[in-house]
């Protein structure tokens, strides 16, 4: 009884990729055939909103050999490999494996950018280059996308770790906001994992406000 209630619920959520519920906790419960035992993670996630129409935060200015590069589809591979550098070893590279592998960041990166609802304005790639240097180092990256509800929705803001608590993940934010604007987008959206606190004390302090938790289902197989 209790483990077909389990089940029927988790696949919901696995059909879905989200429950919206008051409840938290993390479960593990079977699915399917009791010959492949699976666990069921449900990390909690807070959607965060924040209107476009108020003056926004003031932008911290770049630090020497930083350079914003707006969005160009020759920069696909910049963008994954900065997404890559840094989430992976995360927390949301649990809850969306594919951003703790190269290959699934660079898929990810391009279903993003195909997308008709792609807000290219919104999507900007930083590096990093002293002089004397051959190669730029990708080193933070954000993407936009348009929601049914015409909200700005941010996607993946990364920064990779040598490179944090300069203000640079602001900047990329406050860039991906300005472009949203840009686009005629009147709101911004993102979502972001509970045990992210460095991430959520950013985004409140910039302006954004929690309006729903949201669950976010993750199967993983176990002996
Ligand atoms: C979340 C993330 C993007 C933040 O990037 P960041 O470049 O470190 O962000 P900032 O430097 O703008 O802000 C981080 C902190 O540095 C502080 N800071 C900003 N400029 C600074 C400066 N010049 N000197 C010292 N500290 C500074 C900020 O006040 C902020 O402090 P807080 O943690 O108390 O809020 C980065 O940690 C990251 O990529 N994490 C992994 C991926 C992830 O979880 N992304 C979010 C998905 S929702």
């Amino acid at each position: 009884m209790c483990s077909l209630k389990t089940s029927s619920l988790a696949d919901t959520m696995v059909r879905t990729g989200h429950l919206v519920t008051g409840r938290s906790g993390s479960v593990w419960g079977f699915l399917g055939s009791l010959t492949c035992a699976m666990g069921i993670t449900y990390f909690r996630r807070y959607r965060l909103e924040m209107a476009l129409t108020r003056t926004l935060f003031p932008c911290p200015p770049l630090p020497p050999y930083y350079q914003l590069l707006p969005w160009n589809p020759d920069d696909l591979d910049g963008h994954a490999e900065a997404k890559y550098q840094s989430f992976c070893g995360e927390i949301d590279a649990h809850v969306f494996p594919c951003l703790g592998e190269r290959e699934g960041c660079r898929r990810l990166m391009e279903e993003i950018t195909r997308r008709d609802n792609f807000v290219p304005e919104a999507t900007w790639l930083l590096v990093h280059q002293v002089p004397g240097q051959r190669r730029p180092e990708y080193c933070g990256t954000i993407q936009g996308l348009r929601d049914r509800q015409d909200y700005g929705a941010i996607q993946n803001l990364g920064v990779t770790p040598p490179h944090r608590g300069r203000g640079l993940g602001t900047t990329l934010l406050g860039q991906a906001l300005a472009g949203f604007r840009l686009a005629g987008l009147r709101r911004s959206c993102l979502e972001v994992t509970a045990q992210n606190t460095g991430a959520i004390r950013l985004y409140t302090r910039l302006g954004f406000r929690r309006v729903r938790t949201v669950y976010k289902a993750v199967e993983v197989a176990y002996a």
